[in-house]
């Protein structure tokens, strides 16, 4: 009893006030009833708004990523920056969360009705960004509600080919044609690849024969959707005889036919609108179901399950031998089957897609002694609509996202003309924010940092300490000239006493002392899956630390000994490593560990593993692609790495590299060539044809002349023991030398233990005759021998001259 009573008593209480809102609105407004979609300006923002009544509207499938807490549904004139700037809030709701296909009714503030909002907006005041909108009709003009209606991003029916690629349709059978749209949250360089393949193939489905459609955006940021044909599941690849194999576009298959009949063939798919918003790619074309060219394009029954094919990876852009996009095979790519039924709008996809990387515009690091060029140029892809047409461009780039570090002066040469001077603001919308009564903090610039070309005016702003994480750069007259400038304390350099770039220039080592420990920071300069540094003079025989994130996001820092080159010889250690962290910068990697310069353990291989401040520490790198905690393959090894290992004095923050002796290269040359070519020759020679001459003076000059020939030659030896660290006769030169220097080195032997000569006159016993043939023997052999290591040590200098460079080419290719 008690219960039913209650409830009736709540549906009266509904009702009533139900009927008292629709009194307070009026019902009876003209454009009740009046339905449109939403157009995505800057968010993922879908949706069908409804108006139900003179105060309130319905959005069904409201898809949207949140903006700031100051976000609304917003009423304004018009959809330029000034309109909306003029506009008002039209509903008190906030949109700042993720709306997953809600269907809302949003209740117009008190006081305002239908007629009076001719654009219903998302917007948010707070940066000047418009999420989407509709138009309404005029209270004159809603006779004509269709008009406006079609929003290309909306289409009736969407699946999920994976979690971060969609495809959405709407099926028009009959104009017998499908007009399919392309969502996939990948970089722009990416293509989108979305077909049927050949129907009536064998299970599993192949990829060869299916039809593809191969959509994308030019480097121009212009979008594209083409027809494709696979004949093999690779590069497309043109033989030189004309034929074609490969995931290649319809029209060079057709290039064989007529002229008439290609343009037929080719005529499948027509592009109908693309954008890139937050990071997410949308391309939407038109193409038939049953098509005129049966051979490269495939039917489709639209009432039937059929397989589709899909794929995302990197596009290969033209070139003159192919003028147009080619998607890659190989890297970062996906590709897989689905079943499709066109008539089935069931399934769906639920809430916007939200790329982790939302931004395409250029990064640029501000380094400590750099200018950064400041110019205006046309707003082509400026990244937060509505704006005006010019923009700042920064270092010849159109409204980058510029990165500083705390405590690092930022220098800025402004040349963008008299009437924009630059200034960094707190405001995200910039041009004089305390003129629209919006406080705003100025950081640095003023009315004073303006400059053309040939007059630029330097500005330097140092952003410390109080410095927030995101400021703006901005013209101080004009709004959404600028963007964002992200703040950083990433600022190793401020966090580290001393700095050294490693060899190559591709990492950057940091390190305080701080009593008996040390904190160490190494960053890349580039991209990588994995970072490394090494103490030792090489990967072998070196304590690693090793800094990676992986799949999941998390950073891992390790300490490896490695014995070997292969990934069996890369053996954890346990070192007594705290601080431990390790992000990815934008691709690079950046780790930070701190250690004890002593491990306080003994027996292990790690317990060796000492750091004397007082002696050069010998560092070395690595970066690959793939790093994992688990057993390491000889995949995980693939890498590029240091040439030689930076010297670092630890103490005075000062570092060499550590030469590979070639200046003692060049001594050893120089006296094998003195020894050699000069005073052994010389020796000979003298006893050869100084014979005639009073006394001995040919026997003095002949053993003078050797005896420092093998002197400056074991001189000479002792310097390549020196720079090889060691013997070591695995080259040819070695080789030869060794075998010339032990013949010059037999003689003087030999010369002692030669049996004397009888008296002048008297011929040469026999013992004597045979001891001259051998001292002459050995002797022009030693010579021979001497010559022949010359020449062999003169191109080995050439080849490790050649070597270096084509390293060196190698590197900035
Ligand atoms: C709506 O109804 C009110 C009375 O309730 C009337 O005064 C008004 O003219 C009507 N407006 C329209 C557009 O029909
Ligand atoms: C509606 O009509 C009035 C006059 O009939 C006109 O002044 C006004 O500009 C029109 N509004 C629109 C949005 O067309
Ligand atoms: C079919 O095509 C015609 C002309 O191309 C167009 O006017 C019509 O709106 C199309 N129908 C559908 C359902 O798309
Ligand atoms: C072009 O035609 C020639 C001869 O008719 C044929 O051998 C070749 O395979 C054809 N190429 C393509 C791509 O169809
Ligand atoms: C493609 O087809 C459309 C109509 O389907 C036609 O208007 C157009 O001329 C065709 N283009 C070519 C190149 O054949
Ligand atoms: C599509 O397939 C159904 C059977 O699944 C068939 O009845 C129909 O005729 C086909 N439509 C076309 C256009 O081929
Ligand atoms: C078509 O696909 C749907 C869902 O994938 C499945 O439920 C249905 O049984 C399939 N129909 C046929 C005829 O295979
Ligand atoms: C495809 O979907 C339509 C509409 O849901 C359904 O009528 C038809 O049977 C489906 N086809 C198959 C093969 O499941
Ligand atoms: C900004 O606008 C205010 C108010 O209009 C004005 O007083 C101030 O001088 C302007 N600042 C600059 C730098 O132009
Ligand atoms: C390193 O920097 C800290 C503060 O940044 C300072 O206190 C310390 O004295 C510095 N140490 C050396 C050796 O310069």
């Amino acid at each position: 009893m008690a219960p039913a009573a209650f409830v009736a008593i709540l549906c009266l209480a509904g009702a009533a006030a139900a009927s008292a809102a629709e009194a307070g609105c009026g019902a009876n407004t003209s454009l009740a009833g009046y339905r449109a979609d939403l157009r995505m300006s800057q968010h993922q923002l879908r949706g069908r708004v409804e108006v139900l009544d003179g105060c309130s509207f319905r959005v069904a499938a409201l898809d949207l990523l949140p903006g700031s807490a100051s976000a609304r549904w917003w009423r304004a004139d018009g959809t330029d920056l000034d309109a909306l700037a003029r506009g008002e809030p039209a509903a008190a709701d906030p949109l700042d969360r993720t709306f997953r296909s809600e269907s809302l009714v949003f209740h117009l503030l008190p006081g305002l009705s239908w007629p009076l909002v001719p654009v219903l907006a998302a917007y948010d005041p707070l940066t000047s960004s418009l999420f989407g909108f509709v138009r309404l009709p005029g209270a004159n003009a809603s006779s004509d509600p269709s008009s406006s209606s079609a929003a290309p991003t909306m289409l009736d029916s969407c699946a999920h080919l994976s979690p971060r690629f969609r495809v959405r349709w709407t099926l028009h059978e009959a104009n017998n044609s499908v007009d399919i749209g392309l969502e996939a949250a990948v970089g722009s360089e990416y293509y989108m690849a979305f077909g049927w393949a050949e129907p009536g193939a064998a299970e599993p489905p192949s990829v060869i024969g299916a039809d593809l459609v191969v959509a994308g955006f030019t480097e121009d940021g212009l979008p594209f959707a083409d027809d494709y044909y696979v004949t093999k599941y690779s590069e497309c690849l043109l033989r030189d005889d004309g034929s074609v194999e490969g995931v290649c576009p319809d029209t060079i298959y057709g290039r064989n036919h007529s002229s008439s009949a290609s343009a037929g063939l080719v005529n499948g798919t027509r592009l109908v609108y693309g954008h890139r918003r937050d990071g997410v790619s949308f391309v939407r074309f038109s193409r038939p179901l049953a098509p005129k060219d049966s051979k490269y394009d495939v039917a489709v029954n639209a009432t039937r399950n059929m397989t589709v094919v899909w794929a995302i990876g990197l596009l290969r852009p033209p070139d003159s031998l192919r003028p147009y996009y080619l998607p890659l095979m190989s890297r970062g790519g996906a590709f897989s089957f689905a079943k499709l039924n066109l008539s089935d709008a069931s399934g769906g996809c639920v809430g916007p897609l939200d790329a982790e990387d939302k931004e395409d515009q250029a990064r640029i690091t501000a380094e400590r002694k750099t200018p950064l060029v400041v110019t205006v140029g046309p707003a082509l892809h400026y990244p937060n609509p509505p704006n005006y047409d010019k923009v700042l461009y920064i270092n010849k780039k159109e409204a980058p996202l510029l990165k500083v570090e705390r405590g690092v002066p930022v220098t800025f040469s402004v040349e963008a003309g008299h009437d924009v001077p630059l200034y960094i603001t707190s405001d995200p919308v910039g041009g004089n924010a305390t003129a629209r009564n919006t406080p705003e903090v100025i950081y640095a610039g003023g009315p004073e940092a303006e400059g053309v070309r040939a007059t630029p005016t330097e500005l330097v702003w140092l952003p410390d300490r109080n410095t927030p994480d995101l400021v703006y750069y901005q013209s101080l007259y004009d709004q959404k000239m600028g963007w964002k400038i992200q703040v950083v304390d990433g600022g190793l350099s401020d966090m580290y006493n001393n700095s050294v770039l490693l060899d190559d220039q591709q990492v950057t080592f940091f390190w305080t002392l701080s009593g008996d420990s040390i904190n160490i920071a190494a960053r890349g300069e580039k991209k990588s899956g994995y970072l490394a540094i090494g103490f030792g003079s090489a990967m072998v025989n070196s304590y690693a630390y090793v800094g990676w994130v992986d799949g999941n996001g998390k950073g891992h820092v390790k300490s490896y000994w490695i014995d070997g080159k292969d990934g069996m010889s890369v053996h954890e250690t346990h070192e007594n490593v705290t601080h431990k962290r390790c992000r990815s910068e934008n691709g690079a990697i950046v780790f930070e560990f701190t250690r004890p310069l002593t491990p306080s353990c003994s027996g292990r291989v790690e317990c060796k593993n000492i750091i004397d401040p007082t002696t050069p520490l010998k560092v070395i790198w690595a970066m690959g692609a793939q790093w994992s905690s688990g057993p390491l393959s000889l995949k995980n090894m693939h890498s590029d790495t240091s040439n030689r290992p930076i010297r670092i004095l630890l103490l005075s923050g000062l570092a060499e590299a550590v030469e590979d002796l070639r200046p003692v290269l060049a001594v050893h040359g120089f006296m094998m060539f003195v020894a050699w070519a000069i005073f052994l020759p010389g020796g000979i020679m003298a006893a050869r044809y100084l014979k005639h001459l009073k006394g001995d003076l040919w026997f003095q000059a002949h053993t003078y002349l050797q005896y420092s020939s093998i002197a400056v030659m074991l001189l000479g030896v002792l310097f390549a023991v020196a720079e090889l660290r060691g013997f070591s006769f695995k080259s040819r030169h070695a080789r030869i030398g060794a075998v010339a220097f032990t013949f010059a080195c037999v003689q003087p032997i030999n010369a002692y233990l030669r049996p004397h000569k009888m008296e002048d006159r008297e011929p040469s016993s026999g013992n004597r005759t045979v001891w001259e043939y051998l001292h002459h023997f050995t002797g022009r052999s030693a010579a021979l021998a001497g010559i022949v290591a010359l020449f062999t040590g003169l191109q080995h200098l050439g080849h490790r001259k050649m070597g270096a460079w084509q390293h060196r080419r190698r590197r900035y290719s």
